[in-house]
């Protein structure tokens, strides 16, 4: 008998948490060195587990933020939530709900969508979706009473609704045995409208009748750390990050590589600026992320990979990514740029001209003493 090659499989938990309201009657001071305590205690992690920050507040009120955290072993979310827990804004956060799940192959055949590539199901992968949909999900017993056939050609008819709606991304992962719930379902979609009308045609399906329980469910939208930690109010993250001392080559740590796919795009801050990052083809390039034409957010604009380029959200304004030059549209100003450097899975940026930094696409050789 061969022996079962090992699977790589993941563990992924839903925390949300909730922050005590006397925490914003704290003095502005402590806010900020609390937000910048807990986003390093975050960024510190993300060589050990992907980690996705999600806002909750204005949507629901028993939450105010989602992390979404994904470790190859359970040890990491635990070295996680108790360094949370030491910080001094932990001392002000609840967690009314968690949700433990772990990644695992179907039982049920999923043929995949024509064109598709084949996604592994063992993995986790988040898009760039701006909303997430999170629920646990149980069966009734009754569910698997009945012959495999028969829940397969329900599942078919569950697959052939989801196929009709593909803007919306589903990531299910397995919790019977680990927590109280048999599934969490997340769903990534950039149109909460699209989500709605999906469910609710899933509700009229055979298998919805053998559903026992999918509440609470939980809309969640994707924001970078300081933007979250912003939600909660209190001090600006801008004013924390801008404390955060620089290392001595003059780089800043702002993100990791798996919070920056390829052909994706995000803002975030250093010192105290908001700057956008873009993965063009798997080249990291930074830019302020303010419009010189009348301030829009370049972080959401369009790329031309093919120029190394952003055209403006609002105007068609149009920037080089690689010199922040004015290439097209109404702005006379060009953005400054920032260089990039990637240590490991960390993106890190330094302003341009800080001394002793050198550009990352140079090559490193010694250099004459003057
Ligand atoms: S704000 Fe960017 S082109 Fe007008």
């Amino acid at each position: 008998m061969t022996a079962k090659s090992p699977e790589r499989r993941q563990v992924v938990r839903f925390a949300f948490y909730k922050l005590d309201s006397a925490w914003r009657r704290l003095s502005a001071e402590r806010q900020a060195s609390a937000k910048l305590e807990f986003g390093e205690t975050i960024e510190s992690f993300a060589g050990r587990l992907l980690l996705r920050p999600y806002g909750l507040v204005g949507i629901r009120g028993d939450c105010d933020f989602l992390l979404w955290q994904v470790a190859e072993d359970l040890d990491s979310l635990v070295a996680l939530q108790t360094a949370l827990n030491r910080t001094d804004l932990g001392g002000y956060l609840a967690v009314p709900y968690s949700y433990l799940a772990m990644t695992r192959r179907s039982i049920y055949e999923f043929p995949e969508a024509p064109g598709a590539g084949q996604p592994s199901r063992l993995v986790i992968r988040p898009s760039d979706a701006r909303y997430l949909f999170v629920y646990p999900f149980i069966k009734t017993r009754g569910w698997y009473m009945l012959p495999k056939t028969e829940r397969q050609g329900m599942m078919d008819e569950h697959v052939r609704i989801g196929r009709q709606y593909p803007s919306i991304r589903l990531n299910t992962t397995y919790s019977y045995g680990l927590d109280d719930q048999e599934f969490i379902v997340a769903f990534e979609g950039d149109n909460p409208a699209d989500f709605l009308d999906l469910v609710m045609e899933l509700r009229e399906s055979k298998a919805s009748s053998y559903t026992l329980r999918d509440t609470p469910t939980f809309t969640c939208v994707q924001m970078s750390l300081w933007d979250m930690l912003d939600t909660l109010g209190g001090a600006g993250s801008a004013q924390a990050v801008s404390r955060r001392p620089a290392r001595a080559d003059g780089y800043t740590p702002v993100a990791t590589l798996a919070d920056l796919p390829a052909g994706s795009s995000r803002r975030v801050y250093a010192g105290g600026d908001a700057v956008a990052l873009f993965n063009v083809d798997g080249t990291v390039h930074a830019i302020a992320n303010r419009c010189t034409h009348a301030r829009a957010s370049l972080s959401e604009g369009t790329v031309d990979a093919t120029r190394c380029a952003v055209t403006c959200p609002w105007h068609e304004g149009v920037f080089s990514l690689e010199t922040g030059q004015v290439l097209g549209g109404p702005p006379s100003l060009p953005v400054a740029t920032y260089r990039v450097k990637v240590e490991g899975d960390t993106v890190l940026i330094a302003p341009p001209g800080v001394p002793g930094v050198m550009d990352a696409r140079e090559p490193i050789a010694p250099r004459p003493r003057s």
